[in-house]
């Protein structure tokens, strides 16, 4: 938590579109590593909330003896909030994490590319898109790559950095250094549906409902099997409600829209929770009730 790190050079100001639970974490983290921050939502109600998770999460911290009062008092004082776009106008990188939707991507890519410098790195934190596509779709495919953040962003050290086709080297290593600074483990992943991270996830996690709907365990004894017998920090039930299920479908399904492999189609029983409003941990149900 306390960052010591090199930051990039001539990167002072940093821009975040989207203040949503990845948002706010890659704010965090930007402002807490020594870059002026600024994060901007559409509507002013969700960038008080993102701050506000972020001040909680540092007062947490603080709670926790990970970082010292001055220095989430360094961190908020590095961190502005916004609506207007054009306050992203001085920003020397910009990482995108708004909704996984091409379309809601390429838009606000056009409308930063309008509003910031044309030598500005873009990075998108798409968990499944294609980056060369975003990236066509900006005046500046050769400064655009992806930065796949992992949730919650300021305790998951890896960030996967993705290179589009026109991506050049500078931008590329200028990502991977940015990471570092950030004080994560950068891994190189490939322009391939759901990277490296989500190829492996998604299926497991995909095959773990189809299982539970199949009648192969209790949903408790399903994800104490996996937390037990791999030690992983959660199981794969679990894991959904905290990615929350209409992320892991809308994943799924982009993914098996390119790879056409069943392994990555959502399972009967997904799309229908997504369907009955049952998101997991953000809205209290999914596969457990958290009310
Ligand atoms: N400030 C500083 N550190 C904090 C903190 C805070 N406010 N809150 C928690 N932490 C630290 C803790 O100190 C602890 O660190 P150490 O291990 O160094 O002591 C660590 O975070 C874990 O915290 P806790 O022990 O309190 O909580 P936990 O053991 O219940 O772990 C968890 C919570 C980190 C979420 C853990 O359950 C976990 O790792 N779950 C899996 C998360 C995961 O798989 N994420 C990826 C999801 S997929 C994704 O994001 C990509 C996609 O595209 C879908």
């Amino acid at each position: 938590m306390t960052k010591s790190n090199t930051l990039v050079a001539g990167v002072r100001n940093v821009g975040v579109l989207g203040c949503g639970l990845m948002g706010s974490g890659i704010a965090q983290v930007c402002a807490q590593a020594g870059y002026r921050t600024i994060v901007r939502e559409v509507d002013s109600s969700t960038v008080a909330k993102g701050i506000d998770r972020i001040e909680g999460f540092l007062a947490d911290g603080v709670n926790r003896k990970k970082l010292t009062n001055e220095q989430k008092d360094a961190t908020m004082a590095n961190l502005f909030g916004t609506t207007n776009l054009e306050d992203l106008s001085e920003c020397d990188v910009v990482i995108e994490a708004i909704v996984e939707d091409l379309q809601a991507k390429l838009d606000a890519f056009e409308a930063l590319d309008k509003v910031t410098r044309s030598d500005v790195m873009f990075a998108s934190n798409t968990s499944s898109l294609c980056i060369t596509e975003i990236a066509e779709g900006t005046a500046r495919p050769n400064r655009f790559l992806g930065l796949h953040f992992f949730s919650p962003v300021p305790v998951m050290s890896i960030v996967e950095v993705i290179r589009g086709l026109n991506t050049s080297d500078e931008t590329y290593n200028k990502g991977f250094a940015f990471a570092v600074s950030l004080g994560k483990e950068p891994v190189s992943a490939p322009d391939q549906p759901g990277f490296i991270v989500n190829r492996l996830l998604i299926p497991y996690l995909l095959h773990a409902v189809r299982l539970y709907e199949s009648g192969l365990g209790t949903r408790e004894d399903i994800d104490k099997s996996m937390t037990l017998g791999l030690r992983h920090p959660m199981g794969p039930l679990t894991l959904l409600d905290f990615v929350g299920l209409d992320t892991a479908h809308n994943i799924a399904n982009i993914m098996y829209k390119e790879l056409r492999d069943p392994a990555y189609a959502s399972p009967a029983l997904l799309k229908r929770m997504v369907l009955a409003g049952r998101l997991g941990r953000k809205n209290g149900r999914g596969f457990y009730d958290y009310l």
